[in-house]
């Protein structure tokens, strides 16, 4: 069965056509340049793009899987969480295709979609329950998941998301937006240690802006002793990103072990992130967990993600939504 994934949440305009569960196409269009000024997505102009991109994206993706319109059976776009306008974008394009081919819809929670990333292609065997890790520039949630549609959450950040926190220390830092892949270059081992930056912890839940705040400061106090070089900025910024990998990890090491939790699935745009990846990998032989992480290409917001969980939903759940179904933001 051929399922059309739609994601619009934030600034990534993205179509997806899976066979099953093997992903033929996934086209993504984002409109990241023209909000680079701003140092932030800004929601009308990430809106506006939607509008002028859904069509072409969607063109595109159904060339590249070589599969037309008519042949879908099953559109799944994301309704939640995510910047109102753009989800209504998705959605409501989403629902019209729906009618027009004659095909079932379904909305989607595109954080759950980012923990489906590892299972597309079939790149391994689904298996309940395991700890949800999605981290994200809008998240930070810890889940245990019973299944797709019984998810549990255990904790989540208090304030700022960890790749919000990339992105503003790198504004911070000169380093341009978005923050994650940046610092995630610049990272350097030797360094993750020569400042002791800590991220606040309560329970799972997490906290990240102090470390932020902590960074901004350490910056200010060093430029005004003339002591903030190119140098210092990368000891800075390594001790920084070694501080919140090491809390993310950890806190869902102790989830696995609370919840008595054999596997850990971990997806969002900052699974991405180098260090991270590395250190997921030797946790998995040191803490006898068996820990899957996104593969890079899904990590951000994709429709193939979406479309996959719309399939799994539909296919092994007997899910799908009615035509007025809402987007919700939060
Ligand atoms: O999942 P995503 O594409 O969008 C949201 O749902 O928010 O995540 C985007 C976030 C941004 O904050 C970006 O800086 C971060 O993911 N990111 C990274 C890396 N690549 C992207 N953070 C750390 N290391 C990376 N390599
Ligand atoms: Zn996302």
């Amino acid at each position: 069965m051929y399922t059309l994934g739609i994601e619009t949440s934030c600034d990534e305009t993205s179509c997806a056509i899976l066979n099953n569960f093997e992903v033929l196409s996934n086209v993504t269009l984002s409109s990241l340049r023209e909000h680079k000024k701003y140092g932030g997505v800004i929601p009308e102009i990430a809106t506006r793009a939607h509008l002028k991109a859904m069509d072409r994206v969607l063109k595109e993706a159904s060339i590249q899987a070589d599969v037309p319109l008519k042949k879908i059976g099953l559109i799944g776009a994301t309704c939640k969480p995510g910047l109102i306008g753009s989800l209504v974008v998705g959605l409501n394009f989403a629902k019209a295709l729906s009618v027009a081919l004659k095909v079932p819809f379904i909305g989607i929670n595109h954080l759950h979609a980012h923990l489906f990333a590892p299972f597309l292609n079939c790149a391994h065997k689904l298996r309940f329950p395991f700890l949800g890790l999605v981290i994200s520039g809008g998240h930070t949630e810890i889940y245990r998941v019973d299944d797709f549609n019984k998810i549990k959450t255990l904790g989540e950040t208090l304030d700022d998301a960890c790749g919000e926190v990339f992105d503003k220390v790198a504004m911070g830092y000169g380093l341009g937006y978005p923050g994650g892949p940046v610092i995630d270059r610049l990272y350097d081992q030797r360094y993750r240690k020569d400042f002791d930056f800590k991220c606040g912890r309560s329970g799972f839940d997490l906290s990240f802006s102090g470390i932020k705040t902590a960074l901004i400061y350490k910056r200010n106090e060093l430029k005004a002793k003339g002591l903030f070089d190119a140098k210092t900025k990368i000891r800075l910024i390594s001790s920084f990103q070694y501080a919140v990998c090491e809390t993310i990890i950890r806190a869902a090491r102790e989830a696995a072990a609370k919840f008595k939790i054999d596997r850990i699935v971990c997806g969002g745009g900052v699974a991405a992130n180098s260090y991270l990846r590395r250190r997921l990998k030797s946790e998995e032989k040191k803490a006898r967990l068996e820990i899957l992480v996104s593969p890079r290409k899904y990590a951000g917001d994709n429709g193939a993600m979406v479309a996959g969980l719309g399939f799994y939903l539909y296919n092994k759940r007997r899910t799908k939504s009615p035509l007025n179904l809402r987007a919700e933001p939060n």
